[in-house]
């Protein structure tokens, strides 16, 4: 069964693919309106979302399907202790396909190798938020007409914003890019994602503490929010929240046809002043994953259609004596799930955790 919990389930070809199915649903959107009619999203969301849980469920609206659904754990019967790989396998029984948000990394992943319906990733813990990101691309397209040959800065909260790591994920399988990364040194990309970055193929990496500074160089500006949920130290949080406070003097320096994006919700690192611009396009970065989801329920129905059988396993060798230190993962909340660890570099005996991705060394 095909899912998607990594930006990287979906190949090019695939989200190219996708990208052509929003722009026609924007075109023609009577000849989707029922296409779903029969089917059932089920939208299992056990940490705080309103625009992705709301997008979801508009999607499945607008191709003429139906939702059921939670928007909080309190609600569900992980509040008694359930573990996701049975909430995964009872709602195959009710639904066509699920869309899950959860504080646990990995937790996705656990479910889609559960579920018997395909299972979209709807944001986990601070690792990935592949929806999110298709919105990103299809605005991208829609604003820029090409992802190659951009200068691309990240600004905010690059260590736990799960949306950055998988535009940039998704973003390194093109050529010509130049990424340049704007946070305060305690909230830097992490590692396994600055990895992923190709050395050759014209990408350029930066990072910088400074906005202002590199502002005239960008084509897509990409603000994030500091995620005060995901601080272990309430005091860091205060401090570093205020770090960069996009507002029209900032921009001043800015490209004529630079793009300002921004995953929402934002708190004050937009200022509002900023959405008279023209530049300003995170409130069609929100239409637009409307679209993407739309397009996205409809190729994984399909796909489940066909019953081709999708086999995750990667090929590699894996581990199975250590335990993950990252206090996100799910492995820390799953009582029964094995911790398997794969192997990504023998000769500097490094293995990685395959539900979150937490390297280790062996
Ligand atoms: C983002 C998320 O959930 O990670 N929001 C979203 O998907 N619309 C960004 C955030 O919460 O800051």
């Amino acid at each position: 069964m095909k899912s998607v919990v990594d930006i990287l389930d979906l190949s090019v070809k695939e989200i190219d693919e996708l990208l052509d199915t929003a722009l026609d649903i924007i075109d023609h959107p009577a000849k989707y309106a029922e296409i779903c009619r029969g089917k059932k999203l089920a939208t299992l969301f056990f940490e705080p979302s309103t625009r992705t849980r709301l997008s979801f469920e508009a999607a499945m609206y607008e191709l003429g399907g139906n939702v059921i659904g939670f928007s909080s754990a309190s609600s569900t019967s992980a509040s008694k202790g359930e573990s996701v790989a049975d909430t995964a396998k009872v709602i195959s029984c009710y639904a066509d396909i699920i869309a899950m948000r959860h504080p646990k990394e990995g937790a996705p992943f656990v479910a889609a190798k559960n579920a018997s319906i395909p299972v979209i990733n709807a944001g986990d813990g601070g690792h990935h938020h592949p929806t999110q990101t298709l919105a990103d691309l299809l605005t991208i397209k829609r604003e820029k007409g090409q992802f190659s040959g951009l200068t691309v800065g990240f600004c905010g909260d690059l260590k736990f914003g799960r949306t950055v790591h998988s535009l940039i994920t998704a973003l390194c399988r093109y050529e010509n890019i130049n990424f340049v990364m704007i946070s305060p040194d305690e909230l830097k990309l992490p590692g396994y994602v600055k990895n992923e970055i190709p050395q050759g193929r014209g990408f350029t990496y930066t990072e910088t503490t400074d906005l202002e500074a590199v502002m005239p160089t960008l084509d897509i500006l990409y603000m994030t929010r500091v995620q005060q949920e995901r601080f272990t130290d309430i005091d860091e949080y205060l401090r570093l929240r205020d770090a960069y406070i996009l507002n029209p003097e900032k921009l001043v320096t800015a490209k004529k046809d630079m793009i300002i994006l921004h995953p929402l919700p934002r708190v004050n690192e937009i200022s509002v002043a900023v959405d008279a611009d023209p530049r300003a396009c995170y409130f069609k970065q929100v239409q637009n994953g409307k679209y993407m989801r739309m397009a996205l329920i409809l190729k994984l129905l399909n796909d489940a259609k066909g019953g081709k059988a999708e086999d995750k396993e990667q090929e590699g060798t894996y581990l199975y004596d250590f335990k993950c230190d990252n206090p996100r993962c799910i492995t820390t909340t799953e009582q029964e799930l094995r911790q398997v660890f794969r192997v990504v570099s023998p000769e500097n005996r490094i293995c990685r955790c395959i539900y979150c991705d937490t390297k280790k060394r062996y």
